[in-house]
């Protein structure tokens, strides 16, 4: 089983979206015995609340549940936990680096896995409308399909 922590500032935006997409994908593939993922932010700030009301309205757009997610704060024990942790953005790997402990060698920015990306942070969509929640879903959406495709040819499914 690998596990992996898709992670962000507030973990009510961008890292909600980026499990929920990456759950969903595995579902689809059948593959729930060989992938868990859960997600969390560098902060506590939005501790135990549910993903922000645009990335849920977002989410449902393209037939994906997040509402069931709660916000919880990356803990020190997470390094122990998690074989990937993949940062929305370059602050949260640093983050990840410094704060928690993580090895760099098991953290990438999601965008990393973006081929069309010529910046490798996810925007921070927190405080804008739902077309800048929409842009981010499309950014986070093609990025996890090529993640999960990166593990994929790793493990030789
Ligand atoms: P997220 O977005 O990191 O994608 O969840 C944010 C959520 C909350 C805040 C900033 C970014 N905030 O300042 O509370």
């Amino acid at each position: 089983m690998i596990k992996v922590l898709f992670v962000c500032l507030g973990n009510i935006c961008r890292s909600p979206l980026a499990q929920g997409v990456f759950e969903d994908l595995v579902k689809k593939k059948g593959l729930q015995d060989h992938f868990y993922a859960d997600s969390a932010g560098v902060s506590g700030w939005h501790r135990g609340e549910p993903p922000h009301e645009l990335s849920c309205r977002i989410a449902e757009k393209y037939s994906i549940d997040i509402t069931k997610q709660r916000s919880r704060p990356v803990t020190t024990g997470d390094k122990f936990e998690f074989d990937y942790f993949i940062a929305m953005d370059q602050s949260n790997r640093s983050s990840l680096i410094k704060e928690f402990g993580v090895d760099p060698e098991k953290l990438y920015c999601l965008r990393e896995f973006d081929k069309t990306a010529g910046d490798m942070d996810v925007p921070d969509p927190y405080g804008s409308n739902l077309a800048s929640f929409d842009d981010v879903y499309k950014i986070i959406s093609r990025s996890v399909e090529q993640f999960l495709n990166h593990l994929l040819k790793k493990i030789k499914l």
